[in-house]
């Protein structure tokens, strides 16, 4: 299997796959409700950046996110997805194109794991061996190796693997947008944690453009470029960055949304990726025990870092360990802390509690490793970081209702 070669971190704009999304003065009424479920939404994602949607129990949030790919009709007007009207296109034909994601991946049961990623390249028309090879390369981007879980039933992943192939299945056949509805709802908060670092990963590496639902005000600052909060009817209550919502909250609905310690969370905002790693000695299997003890001796480390054919950390034998071994071990060892660059510095600092150790490993694309991060860094960080939110930010994409009293729907309701 070739192995991808690594592209450059910086990304410029070229390089964003997605395309944006407008919703034009969209409003659903279904049947026998005497309100709009949603109430005539103006909304402007931005094409390769994540807008997670977030609000009270009720009041939009999936039929928003469902009108986008027209598993939900829209009463009244527009979704232009780039420069294309898609209102009345035909709506299977729109899905195909649209990656979706719902809580615990939604996975048809009597499909194995690689029948459910194939799905939308078969309706595509693609030969098998085109859909295998995209199969493995998916799995890969998901961390699930392909020859163990391709043949697998869904009831025989755990929820959080199920999940992976949830994303894997949306992203098949490489569509320019992914919608996901509460994607990590249904696991436990350190799958949940794996899996939004992964997630980070994985669009830094696609640049998609996704709308994400979630009930986890800390989620949407964590994933989100921007920020949508609804009331009921989807009533666009603040639009913003993470930055801003928390720093500077429209009015009190925001602010009891948001909960209690703001500061806090912006701690959140700090990600492992801006902090210096440390470099640390490597090894492979198979290297001889005794000469990887010197190395790591004459370094002055604690430990050496054991890595995979692909770079991947495999263990983190500590010198005693080290000098009771004859040959570096192949085998991965579960409790080695390892955490993503995308990952939270509040993350990295669970991963370091949960594991005992200090300090984590921390991977970059693919999985491979990067560097080492010790809680004297985090510590540091989190000391370091400021109360104010910059304001030089990027200005704020368009996001309104029509018919709201500050009049701005008007231009929407002369478009229609
Ligand atoms: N098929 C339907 N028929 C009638 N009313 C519906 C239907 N689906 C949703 N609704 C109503 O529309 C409103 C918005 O529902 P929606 O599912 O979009 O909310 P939500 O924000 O996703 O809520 P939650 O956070 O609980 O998932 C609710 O009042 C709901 O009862
Ligand atoms: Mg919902």
């Amino acid at each position: 299997m070739p192995e991808t070669t690594a592209v450059a971190e910086d990304r410029d704009e070229s390089q964003i796959t997605g395309k944006s999304i407008r919703l034009e003065g969209v409003t659903k009424r279904y049947p026998g409700q005497s309100t709009p479920a949603v109430d005539g939404v103006t909304l402007e994602i931005p094409a390769g950046q994540v807008v997670m949607l977030v609000g009270p129990s009720g009041c939009g949030k999936t039929t928003t996110l469902k009108m986008i790919n027209r598993l939900i009709e829209p009463t009244e007007g527009r979704i232009v997805l780039g420069d294309e009207d898609v209102t009345a296109i035909d709506g299977d034909q729109l899905r195909r194109r649209i990656g979706y994601v719902i809580q615990a991946g939604g996975l048809f049961p009597h499909m194995t794991v690689a029948q459910n990623i194939a799905i939308v390249p078969k309706m595509l028309g693609w030969d098998a061996q085109r859909i295998a090879d995209r199969t493995t390369e998916l799995l890969d981007l998901v961390s699930l190796d392909p020859d163990t879980y391709r043949d697998r039933y869904p009831k025989e992943l755990s929820g959080g693997q199920q999940q992976r192939v949830g994303v894997a299945r949306a992203l098949a056949a490489d569509p320019p947008v992914l919608l996901m509805d509460e994607p990590f709802g249904a696991v436990d908060p350190i799958t949940r944690q794996r899996l939004q670092d992964e997630l980070i990963r994985i669009q830094q590496e696609l640049r998609k453009t996704i709308v994400i639902v979630t009930h986890d005000f800390d989620e949407a600052v964590k994933l989100g470029d921007w920020i949508v909060v609804f009331r009921e009817g989807a009533q666009i209550v603040q639009y913003d960055t993470p930055e801003r919502i928390l720093a500077e909250p429209a009015d009190e609905f925001v602010e009891s949304f948001i909960g209690s310690g703001a500061g806090i969370k912006q701690l959140a905002l700090q990600r492992v990726r801006d902090v210096d790693l440390k470099e640390a000695i490597t090894a492979r299997p198979g290297d001889d025990a005794a000469e990887v003890l010197a190395k790591v001796e004459k370094a002055g480390h604690g430990h050496v870092v054991v890595l995979d054919e692909r770079d991947r950390p495999l263990s983190w034998p500590s010198r005693r360990a080290l000098s009771r071994m004859a040959t570096i071990p192949a085998e991965a060892d579960e409790r080695t802390p390892v955490i993503g660059s995308g990952a939270t510095l509040n993350d990295a600092l669970d991963e370091m509690l949960v594991s005992n150790a200090g300090a984590a490993l921390v991977t970059g694309r693919r999985g491979a490793f990067a560097g080492v991060i010790t809680i004297e860094e985090v510590m540091d960080a989190i000391r370091a970081v400021r109360a104010s939110a910059s304001d030089d930010l990027a200005d704020a994409p368009v996001g309104t209702n029509a018919g709201s009293d500050d009049g701005t729907g008007d231009e929407v309701a002369q478009d229609g």
